[in-house]
C-alpha cells in the first residue's frame, strides 16, 4: 500500500494534490511519500521482530538526503557500495556502526575512508579485496569487521541484468570454496570475521530462491562454526520485489519474508542483517510528467511527454513496465486507447510503454508513473543536456524540495575550457 490516492478524481501524495506541486515545481519531477517510506521500512522492522536485527536500506536505490534521513530517524541501518555513498549515509547522520559496505570492487581508498569514519562491516567480494582491505586496516592500525559475500549458484528467476546469485555472475566467492577464504581471512592480521553475506539478486517475485539461498547460508554457518570461525553476523541481501502492474502482480510481503528467514536461520543464534532497498523506496515515489504532444502516427498514436529515458532509465534498460496514470482521473466509462508513450530524446529507446490503454490525453495533461521511487532519480543522467529533474518529499500537508533541478547554466558551467582553446 502506499500514499498516492485519488481524492474525488485528482491524485494526491498524502495530502498534498499532485497537480499543486506540479504547478510550482514544473514537471517532470520525482515526488515521494514521507508516509510511504517508513512504513515500508517498518514492514521489514516488523517481518524480523523477535530476531536480533538491523535493516539496512540498499541506499542505491534512492539516495537523496532527505530520504535518508528520514528512515536513519527510525533507526534504519545503511547499505553502501561506493565511496560516495558512505558520504551520503554519514551526512545523513548515520552512525558508523549501522552502515555495511557492499559492492565487488572497493577501491583502498573507499577501504580507508570507511575504516577512519566508522564502519560496521565489509562484505567482501573476492579474495584480492579481503586482503586489500586487510592492508588498509593494518597501515591504520585497526582491525576491520568482514563478513564473505559468497554466491550460492541459485537461480533468482529475474531479469538477467539484475539477478546475481549464479557462478556466472561476477558477485562473491562460490559457495563451495567458502571454507578454503574463510581459512585465509581467519589467518589475515587486519581482519576480524563476524559473518556471511549473500545476496542472489533484485526484483524476486517468488521465496523459493530466497529458500535456497538462506538454507545454504545455514549450513555454511554451522560448517564454519566446526572449522572454528565466529559466526555471529548474516547479512541476508536485498531483493524482495514490488507489484509494478499492479492490476496482475501480488509479490510475496515482507512478512512472508521475514517467517521465511526465521525458518531458514533462526535456529543459529545470529544477528540478521537484510538490505532492501526497492520495496522501501518503489512504491513510495512516483514521476510526475506532462504531455506536451499527442501525435498520430502511423496505425498508432503516441504520448510524447517532458520525461524521458534519461528521467527514467528502466523501461528501455530492463524492459521494465511501470504503470502510468492520469493525475485527474477520467470519467467512468470513458473508452481508453492504445497509446505507445514515449519521451523527447533522440532514439527510440526512449519508449516507456508500447499500445498502453489510456484515457484520452490531450497536450498539457499530467500524467505519474508508478513505483519510481527506487532506481529512478539514482539512474537518471542528463543526456540530451536535459537537466537532472527535481526531486520532491511529501509530509502529511507539507511538500519540500529536496533536490532542485539545476539551470542550463549550472551545467554549463561545470565543464572548463582548457587554456589553449
Ligand atoms: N544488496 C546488494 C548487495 C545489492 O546489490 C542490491 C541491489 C540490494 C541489496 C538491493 O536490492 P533491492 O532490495 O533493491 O532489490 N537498477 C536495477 C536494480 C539493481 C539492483 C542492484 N543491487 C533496477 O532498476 O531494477
Amino acid at each position: 500500500m502506499d500514499h498516492f490516492l485519488y481524492r474525488d478524481g485528482v491524485l494526491f501524495a498524502e495530502d498534498v494534490a499532485v497537480a499543486e506541486i506540479a504547478a510550482s515545481v514544473k514537471t517532470p519531477f520525482y515526488l515521494y511519500s514521507t508516509a510511504t517510506l517508513e512504513r515500508h521500512f517498518r514492514l521489514f522492522d516488523e517481518a524480523l521482530d523477535g530476531l536480533p536485527h538491523l535493516v539496512c536500506y540498499a541506499m542505491k536505490a534512492a539516495s537523496n538526503q532527505a530520504i535518508l534521513k528520514t528512515l536513519a530517524g527510525l533507526g534504519a541501518g545503511m547499505d553502501v557500495v561506493s565511496g560516495g555513498e558512505y558520504a551520503r549515509a554519514v551526512a545523513a547522520g548515520v552512525p558508523g556502526e549501522r552502515i555495511v559496505f557492499s559492492g565487488v570492487g572497493k577501491t583502498q581508498d573507499e577501504i580507508r575512508a570507511a575504516l577512519q569514519g566508522g564502519i560496521r562491516q565489509f562484505n567482501v567480494e573476492s579474495e584480492p579485496e579481503m586482503r586489500a582491505i586487510s592492508e588498509v586496516a593494518v597501515s591504520l592500525g585497526v582491525v576491520a569487521p568482514i563478513t564473505i559475500r559468497v554466491n550460492p549458484d541459485v537461480d533468482a528467476k529475474t531479469h538477467a541484468k539484475i539477478a546475481t546469485g549464479k557462478s556466472e555472475n561476477k558477485f562473491g566467492i562460490p559457495i563451495a570454496r567458502a571454507r578454503e577464504v574463510y581459512a585465509e581471512a581467519a589467518a589475515l592480521p587486519g581482519l576480524k570475521v563476524v559473518g556471511i553475506d549473500v545476496h542472489i539478486g533484485s526484483q524476486l517475485t517468488d521465496l523459493a530462491p530466497f529458500e535456497l539461498a538462506y538454507q545454504k547460508v545455514a549450513e555454511l554457518t554451522e560448517a564454519l562454526r566446526a572449522d572454528g570461525h565466529e559466526i555471529t553476523r548474516l547479512d541476508l541481501g536485498g531483493g524482495l520485489g514490488i507489484p509494478y502492474a499492479r492490476s496482475n502482480e501480488a509479490p510475496p510481503l515482507p512478512t512472508d519474508y521475514g517467517a521465511l528467514i526465521k525458518r531458514c536461520v533462526g535456529h543459529l543464534g545470529c544477528e540478521v542483517e537484510i538490505e532492501p532497498g526497492r520495496l522501501i523506496a518503489g512504491n513510495a515515489g512516483i514521476l510526475v510528467s506532462q504531455v506536451i504532444y499527442v501525435k498520430s502516427g502511423e496505425g498508432r498514436d503516441f504520448l510524447i511527454l517532458d520525461a524521458a529515458m534519461n528521467d527514467l532509465i528502466r523501461p528501455a534498460m530492463y524492459e521494465a513496465h511501470h504503470d502510468i496514470v492520469p493525475v485527474i482521473e477520467a470519467d467512468a466509462g470513458v473508452e481508453q486507447a492504445a497509446y505507445d508513450i514515449v519521451g523527447p530524446v533522440c532514439e527510440s529507446g526512449d519508449t516507456f510503454a508500447k499500445g498502453r490503454m489510456m484515457p484520452p490525453l490531450a497536450a498539457g495533461d499530467l500524467v505519474a508513473f508508478r513505483s519510481a521511487g527506487a532506481y529512478g532519480a539514482v539512474m537518471s543522467s542528463e543526456y540530451n543536456t536535459r537537466p537532472l529533474i527535481p526531486e520532491v518529499l511529501v509530509q502529511g500537508d507539507q511538500y519540500a524540495v529536496i533536490r532542485a533541478r539545476p539551470t542550463f547554466d549550472e551545467i554549463i558551467n561545470r565543464d572548463t575550457i582548457p587554456a589553449w582553446l
